[in-house]
């Protein structure tokens, strides 16, 4: 059902004899409704002319790294936020190996270190340094980092072997990039998400808060809409722009956002919490700035309303879905958590491992639902959301 209508794909084209299947695949992934760039590294550029590729895909082909003309017009930092999705086809066994090492020696290379949207790789080579263990470790590598790798077949190649390493056939490639999307699985539906910290003021210039970067719920929420969903984003105070064709409603404390959420999930489909709501509120918040006079002092606190927990209460109630990190018995807390609160789904992780979770761009889970659990490997969150909302479609298609 894949579908690549209001994508922007860029295509890396890498030094292999597959390259000249390069052209084709521009038209077909036009015609599945993509715009496409293309970003060649020095060694395509002996396969297949920048001006052939040009030509077929109406933009500048992106070539070099230190081209002052090239980075004035489209610099290699707005390319790689420009690409809803990079597909590298050919992918040589080289340039895998670069990008598992994450190098920034040419232009493609350091625009997939700077993305943040999905990379997908076709490899084509031959058998032999396909099945070479370097190449086989390299592969499994991008595959554990959530990369999807596309291909290769099997059949005739160009040095006279047969056997695995040619690349995937344009139209196949096409398709499987289509796929990557979830266009249309949430048409008509309304999905609800909140994001971010929430402050909990104690006089008129300090509060209580967290570092929660908002980026997680974000992302789902980029998610949802790309997946036909009407979405509602309900935010803490975070450092990220409202995202393009969603209601955002900014919001402070807990109480703001309960009562943001208990408005909007009337009508809604699905309900996700992805926010790290304050657990606790100061009691009272004094009018004035409160003076230091005391050596110490105590500030007493309330418990915030619970909001993932208010909603899936509520008679009629959408398919809800709450986050729950944790340090140490990630899978036993999660399950008391799903329990307690009455949820459909729990995305648990373990922040006890700082290289992921809160602030940064990657995360590891575990779905915690009734039934089977389900572990996921570490990704980049936008790659991730996009899994999560695939998983929570499928689960709403059950529910009903
Ligand atoms: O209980 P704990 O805070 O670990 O649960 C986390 C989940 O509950 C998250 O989905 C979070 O958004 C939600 N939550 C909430 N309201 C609260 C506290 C947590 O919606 N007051």
């Amino acid at each position: 059902m894949g579908s690549l209508s209001n994508k922007r794909v860029l295509l890396g084209v890498t030094g292999g004899i597959a390259a000249y299947k390069s052209a084709e695949l521009i038209r077909c992934l036009q015609g599945d409704g993509a715009e496409v760039r293309v970003a060649m590294t020095p060694a395509a550029t002996e396969f297949i002319t920048p001006l052939t590729l040009q030509a077929l895909s109406g933009n500048p082909v992106s070539l070099e790294l230190l081209d002052t003309a090239a980075e004035a017009a489209m610099g290699h930092i707005e390319l790689a936020r420009w690409a809803d999705l990079i597909l590298i086809a050919p992918a040589s066994a080289d340039f895998i190996a670069r990008l598992c090492h994450g190098e920034g020696s040419d232009l493609l290379s350091t625009v997939c270190l700077a993305s943040h949207g999905i990379i997908a790789v076709a490899p084509a080579m031959n058998m032999h340094m396909w099945g070479n263990p370097a190449t086989q470790k390299n592969l499994r590598q991008l595959r554990s980092q959530g990369l999807p790798v596309f291909g290769p077949a099997v059949g005739y190649q160009a040095c006279g072997d047969v056997g695995e390493g040619r690349m995937e056939d344009p139209a196949a490639l096409a398709t499987m990039a289509g796929n990557l999307f979830t266009s249309g699985l949430l048409k008509g539906k309304k999905v609800v998400i909140t994001a971010g910290p929430t402050r909990e003021a104690l006089d008129p210039v300090r509060y209580i808060s967290n570092h929660s970067s908002g980026k997680m719920g974000y992302a789902l929420a980029s998610a949802a809409m790309e997946a036909g969903a009407s979405t509602v984003l309900i935010s803490g105070p975070v450092q990220l722009s409202p995202p393009e064709r969603i209601k955002t409603i900014a919001v402070e404390s807990a109480a703001q956002m309960l009562e943001a959420a208990l408005h909007e999930v009337e009508g809604a489909d699905i309900f996700i919490a992805a926010a790290a709501v304050a657990d606790y509120r100061p009691a009272s918040v004094a009018e004035q700035k409160i003076k230091k006079n005391d050596d110490d002092m105590h500030i007493q606190l309330v418990k915030n309303p619970d909001i993932v927990a208010t909603v899936a209460g509520l008679a009629k109630h959408p398919l809800t879905v709450g986050f729950a990190a944790e340090t140490e018995n990630l899978e036993h807390y999660a399950t008391q958590k799903l329990r307690k609160k009455n949820l459909d789904l729990i995305i648990a992780n373990d922040v006890s491992d700082t290289s992921i979770g809160f602030n940064s761009d990657d995360n590891r889970v575990l779905l915690v639902q009734p039934g089977a659990n389900k572990a996921l490997p570490i990704m980049n969150k936008n790659t991730l959301a996009h899994k999560l909302i695939e998983h929570i479609a499928a689960l709403l298609k059950t529910a009903h």
